[in-house]
This record gives structure tokens, sequence and C-alpha cells, in this order.
């Protein structure tokens, strides 16, 4: 291996015993792509596919491109659309169409440069391209920098559920550049915030009051350059944690999954792309944090600092109307459902969840309906 490109970028490792990778965060970080990736042991002509979306390739395709071609890698771009409702197979196959028209080899690798749609879509296409080449992830959403890119699920919508096929297949490297941000739109920055606040909630009391002390947080204006830094490593830390201790969800990890069994709920009912992701798991962590009231498991005044800090990053927390039975068959229908009760990770404080499969029809009904607007 080469040795480490130079710059005052922070790292945090994925301690994985077969696979651990680092996460590099700092500003100009895509700069070093190419280097980065020489660092990780891929040698000059390497083949890499590089896929983005419109959007993100017209704002950052060229200084990707140009920093993998200044190490001697042979990179190219794939430019498929996006949004959630291509999430899908078909797209997938025109990444593997794209593979096999550039004859990407076992030791090729597929850059996924983009929010966590095309990091999802691109670590799956990786992962099944050949039974499995390297992926690098290099997010540009706050959402994707935060949780997607980190820890290797991957994989696409089927009608009946958000992300039903997919695989486990780490990255080799994720090269976070928050200036990337720049261009990234308000509202996707807010989306983002939720999974922040989902970090805060189920392990990093600190990290909390730290974002509640800060004012309004909706946008990174209002964030600024440091606690945004902060927030990045604090939340990769807090991932890298929870996925080196189970990368396969046997049991821990599912504490990520906080807000997002009723926040899935709401996005295959009201469609996907009507709520962005974020902003489903800041539904769907409030909805939570009722149930958990309605259990006795933690407090109003708990449940209120929540509601507080969601409302600051401008995100919505009122359960929209929903059919309650098609509710209940769409939870049927999540991944977390085992034994055929539903497994909810519910807070018993600021920084502590549980999981939990004992929650009934009933209370979930209560509890949304006091959700309701
Ligand atoms: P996204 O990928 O749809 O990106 C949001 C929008 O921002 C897109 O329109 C994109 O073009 C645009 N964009 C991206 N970066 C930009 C930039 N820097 N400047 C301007 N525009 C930019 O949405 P997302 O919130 O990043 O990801 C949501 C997806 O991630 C969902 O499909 C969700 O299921 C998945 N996800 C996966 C994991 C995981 O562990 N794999 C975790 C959380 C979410
Ligand atoms: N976003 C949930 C997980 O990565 O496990």
């Amino acid at each position: 291996m080469t040795a480490a490109p130079a710059a005052s970028l922070q790292t945090i490792e994925v301690a994985l015993t077969t696979h651990p990778y680092p996460v590099v965060i700092g500003n100009g970080a895509l700069q070093q792509l190419g280097d980065w990736i020489r660092e990780r042991g891929f040698k000059p002509g390497t083949k890499v596919l590089v896929v983005t979306n419109p959007v993100v390739h017209g704002h950052y395709g060229e200084a990707a491109l140009g920093s993998l071609a200044a190490v001697g890698l042979d990179a190219s771009a794939l430019v498929i659309e996006a949004g959630e409702d291509q999430k899908t197979p078909a797209t997938v196959a025109r990444i593997h169409d794209a593979a096999f028209e550039r004859r990407l080899e076992r030791g090729s690798l597929i850059v996924a440069l983009g929010g966590g749609v095309v990091g999802d879509m691109a670590g799956f296409a990786a992962a099944t391209w050949l039974r499995g080449i390297a992926v690098v992830q290099v997010p540009t959403t706050l959402l994707a920098m935060v949780d997607a890119a980190i820890g290797g699920k991957t994989g696409v919508n089927h009608p009946g559920g958000k992300n039903l096929i997919g695989a486990f297949h780490q990255p080799r490297l994720v090269l976070i550049d928050p200036a990337t941000l720049a261009t990234l739109p308000e509202r996707e920055f807010r989306a983002g915030m939720a999974e922040v606040i989902k970090y805060g909630v189920i392990g990093d009391p600190e990290l909390f009051s730290r974002l509640e002390t800060a004012g309004p947080i909706s946008t990174q204006a209002s964030v600024g350059p440091a606690l945004l830094q902060a927030l990045l490593e604090r939340s990769a830390a807090a991932k890298a944690k929870v996925v080196a201790a189970d990368e396969r969800e046997g049991g821990l990890r599912a504490i990520l999954n906080y807000g997002h069994t009723l926040g899935h709920v709401v996005e295959t009912l009201c469609g996907y792309g009507t709520w962005l992701h974020g902003e489903a798991v800041a539904i769907g962590m409030a909805a939570a944090g009722e149930i958990a009231l309605a259990m006795g498991l933690w407090t109003a005044g708990e449940q209120q600092r929540q509601l507080a800090l969601i409302e600051a990053a401008g995100l919505p927390h009122r359960w929209p109307d929903l059919d309650q039975d098609a509710v209940l068959t769409c939870l049927q229908g999540d991944k977390k459902v085992r034994d055929g009760s539903v497994r909810f990770v519910l807070p018993t404080a600021i920084g502590q969840v549980e999981i939990r499969s004992d929650v009934t029809a009933a209370t979930i009904a209560t509890a949304l309906a006091r959700r309701a607007d």
C-alpha cells in the first residue's frame, strides 16, 4: 500500500475484523479521492466506474474524475436518474450493463458519488457484479454522510416495501467532503439532520444537548462549519462502533433503525418521494416516542425534548392521515418483523433505546392518533 495522502482530514475506522475501512472526513477530501483509493491498494490502470446522478455529476463529477485520472486510475462515469422512485432493480440493471460494456473485472471498482439513493444502488450493483467487486462511497448529502454511506447496507426498493431487495457489502473507503454540501438544497440538509438527531436519542445524549443548545439547526448556515464537522465525526463514529459490533444486524445494529419502522410505513403508504427519507424518519421518531410514552418507557418531558429538537431542525413530526389497517399490514411486511411480531426500537431516555416486540396494535393505533394533525 502507498502512504496515506497528506491533509488535515479526520479518519474514523470501521473496525470490522475481516474488512476494516476508513471514513475520511474533511473539506477538500474530494480532491484527494484518487490518492485515497490508491492508498487502499488499487493500482494505476484499475477500471473505476463512477456512478452518479445528473445534479451531482454537474457539480462534482469533474473533480472526482480528475482526481482519479491524476493517479492513473482508468475512470469513467455513469449518470443514472436521481430520486427514490428510481431506486429499483431496473436501475441496478443499467449499472450492470455499464459494468459489462466497460469490461469491469474482479479487481475493478465502483465509486458511488451522490446521496443515499446512488450509494445504495451502486453498492448493490457492486455487491452483485461478478459476485462482488469493490465499492467506495463518496456521499454528497448530509443523510448519506452520517448514515447511508457507512455500514455496507445496499439495495433497492420493492413495490411492497423499502429496501426489501439488497445485500450487505462493505465499502473499501468512505470519503466525506462537507464542502459538497454547499449545493445541497436546504430541505435535503434538514432531512439529514433527522439521522443526526437519531444518533443523539439512541446513544449520544451529549450530541443531543449540543444540538439543543445550538438554536435553529435547519440550515447549513445556522449549523456552521465547526458544529457540522463535529456532528459528521460523531455520527460516523457512532455508526462505525455499532456496525463493528454487529455487522449484519444480529442484534445491536437494529438500534440504528430507530424511527425507521414507522418511517418506512410513511414512505411506502404516502408513495416514495412524497416525504424525503429523513423527513419520514423524523415522523417515525416522533411516533416511536409516543409509543414509548404510552408504554411508560420514557417521560412526557423527554418526548417533548425530542419533538422540540425535530422542530428546531425544521422537520415534520405529525403522523399523516393513513388507513390504520394499511399501516398494520405494512408493518408486517417490514424487515424488522421476527416470528410475526414487529420489533420496535423505543427510547427509554435521551441517549438510550430498547428493542421491543410487545407493542400491541391498540397501542400503535392510540399513539399514532395522538401524533395525527
Ligand atoms: P438522495 O440520494 O435521493 O439525494 C437527495 C437529492 O439531493 C437528490 O435529488 C440528489 O440529486 C441531490 N443531491 C445529492 N447531493 C447533492 C449535492 N451535494 N448538491 C446538490 N444536490 C445534491 O437522498 P438521501 O437522503 O441522500 O438518501 C436517501 C436514501 O438513502 C433512501 O433511499 C434511504 O433508504 C437510503 N438510506 C440508506 C441507508 C443505508 O444504511 N444504506 C441508511 C439511510 C438511508
Ligand atoms: N441505517 C440503518 C443501518 O445502517 O443499519
